[in-house]
């Protein structure tokens, strides 16, 4: 992807990562276009962003996404890039049946979101110069979080959809890109008292690995898990889940 003059969809574009990666596109003079479920942080980064589109989807209801990809065809035509930045991640104690709704709800953000509105807005990227897709994973498809299993499973999932789908459509010249984000300041990981990286500087990443033609961006300590999944994947798997979540251990 060139460095601007892009038409780029965000989804989940209104705050942490994707308002970054909004902000950094917008200043290298390319169009972007977010979607979100609330109306109140799509008009608080309207208004933070002058220049920015913004559009009510829900990507996991269907009619929501065929929505937006009917508008899309009719208000942004030149459409070359779609980023599915949108997510879901629940703490979960997978010993109380609770932990199925969350499931659910992940299945549809994390997962089908993302791989139906590529399919969906394939034609409309394809009809214009240098289509891409990017899927934003984690660090938890290399080594699974055992207290968020439903976010690991279906981010999981994305990663072995977004290898294939990158190699069915290579002959027809889409390119399909994978973010591997570390834990991020943002308000998915509030729950997190660790260390984390600025929204900032990720999104300065993502912006350079596309301008560099990477089929993976993979940042910080999501290289480490990478690298430790091969080596050692069970001391891997026992490192990064030394111990619950403060936020999952109050509950018990
Ligand atoms: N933060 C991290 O540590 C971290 C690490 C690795 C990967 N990631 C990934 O990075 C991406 C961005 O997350 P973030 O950290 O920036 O968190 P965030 O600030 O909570 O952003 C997630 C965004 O997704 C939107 N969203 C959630 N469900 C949606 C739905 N059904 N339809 C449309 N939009 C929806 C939310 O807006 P609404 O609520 O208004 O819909 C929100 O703006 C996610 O895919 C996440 O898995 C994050």
């Amino acid at each position: 992807m060139q460095r601007r003059g892009n038409t780029v969809l965000i989804t989940g574009g209104a705050s942490g990562i994707g308002l970054a990666l909004a902000r950094a596109l917008l200043a290298n003079h390319n169009a972007v276009i977010i979607c979100g479920r609330d109306e109140v942080k799509l008009q608080a980064a309207r208004e933070a962003l002058p220049g920015l589109v913004a559009m009510r989807a829900d990507v996991a209801d269907p009619s929501d996404r065929a929505r937006l990809v009917e508008r899309l065809r009719l208000e942004a035509p030149r459409l070359n890039v779609l980023v599915n930045n949108a997510g879901a991640l629940h703490l979960c104690d997978l010993t109380s049946p609770a932990f199925l709704g969350d499931l659910d709800t992940e299945i549809g953000v994390n997962l089908v979101g993302p791989v139906a509105l590529a399919s969906a807005l394939l034609p409309l990227l394809r009809a214009n110069p240098d289509p891409t897709i990017v899927n934003v994973t984690t660090g938890f498809v290399y080594v699974p979080g055992a207290y968020n299993a439903p976010y690991s499973a279906t981010k999981a999932a994305l990663h072995v959809m977004t290898r294939s789908l990158r190699f069915q459509l290579r002959a027809k010249n889409v390119r399909v890109v994978e973010v591997v984000p570390p834990v991020v300041d943002t308000p998915m990981a509030a729950h997190y008292d660790g260390k984390k990286e600025t929204p900032e500087r990720v999104a300065a990443e993502i912006v350079a690995g596309l301008a560099s033609r990477r089929d993976e961006i993979v940042i910080g300590m999501s290289r480490i898990a990478r690298v430790l999944a091969r080596v050692a994947p069970r001391f891997a798997f026992q490192m990064f889940n030394a111990s619950a979540p403060a936020a999952l251990a109050d509950r018990s």
